[in-house]
């Protein structure tokens, strides 16, 4: 069986084509823009910090892709980003080699949410992977957990992905599908 990260990049695959447009909410080591950059897409990468977006444009320079990298905080999605999206990823909370108390917090989170939501395109697919183990942690993963659980089903799909028996505060997956054009949402 999968983990639940490798579990939402395998659904995500399943509906990304080279050229859509992607965002990767949360770019951090860059593993995400890479895997989706990997899949022939154009990616859109933000982090609130510069160690962040330099450590992701090696990472991407190595593997000889590109993204377009953007050290900014993914509530402010719209500012850059206007054409519809097939997808995007969020991994919250701290980037492990880093600063840990720079973490992803529940209102940007919900910003951001609503604003890749609006940007969907219709079969588009958003993979959020929450971590709350840390202070705060719990906070952001009820808030995000109350919004994608009153999404209108006739809108969208949300599913959960978890482990059961796991120690401590093991992270998971929610899959949102966007299943039909919706109102926009106010952020
Ligand atoms: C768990 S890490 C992401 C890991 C990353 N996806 C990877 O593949 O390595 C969370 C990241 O979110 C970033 N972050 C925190 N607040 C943010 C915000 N408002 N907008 C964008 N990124 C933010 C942190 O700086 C951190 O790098």
């Amino acid at each position: 069986m999968q983990r639940p990260l490798n579990q939402g990049h395998i659904w995500l695959k399943e509906i990304i084509k080279s050229d859509d447009l992607v965002i990767d909410a949360t770019m951090g080591n860059g593993n995400d823009t890479c895997f989706l950059a990997r899949l022939g897409a154009r990616v859109t990468a933000f982090d609130v910090q510069e160690a962040a977006v330099i450590k992701t444009q090696q990472r991407l320079i190595d593997a000889n892709l590109s993204a377009n990298l953007i050290l900014d905080g993914h509530q402010n999605i719209q500012k850059y980003v206007q054409e519809p999206i097939q997808a995007a990823i969020f991994n919250l909370g701290y980037l492990p080699s880093s600063d840990k108390s720079v973490v992803t917090l529940a209102e940007t989170t919900i910003s951001a949410l609503k604003q890749c939501l609006n940007l969907l395109a219709i079969n588009g697919r958003i993979a959020i992977m929450i971590y709350y183990g840390h202070p705060g942690g719990q906070n952001e993963k009820n808030a995000v957990l109350e919004f994608v659980s009153q999404l209108a089903q006739e809108n969208y799909q949300v599913y959960q992905y978890s482990a059961l028996n796991q120690i401590h505060q093991p992270p998971f997956l929610i899959m949102i599908e966007k299943k039909r054009a919706t109102t926009k949402l106010d952020n």
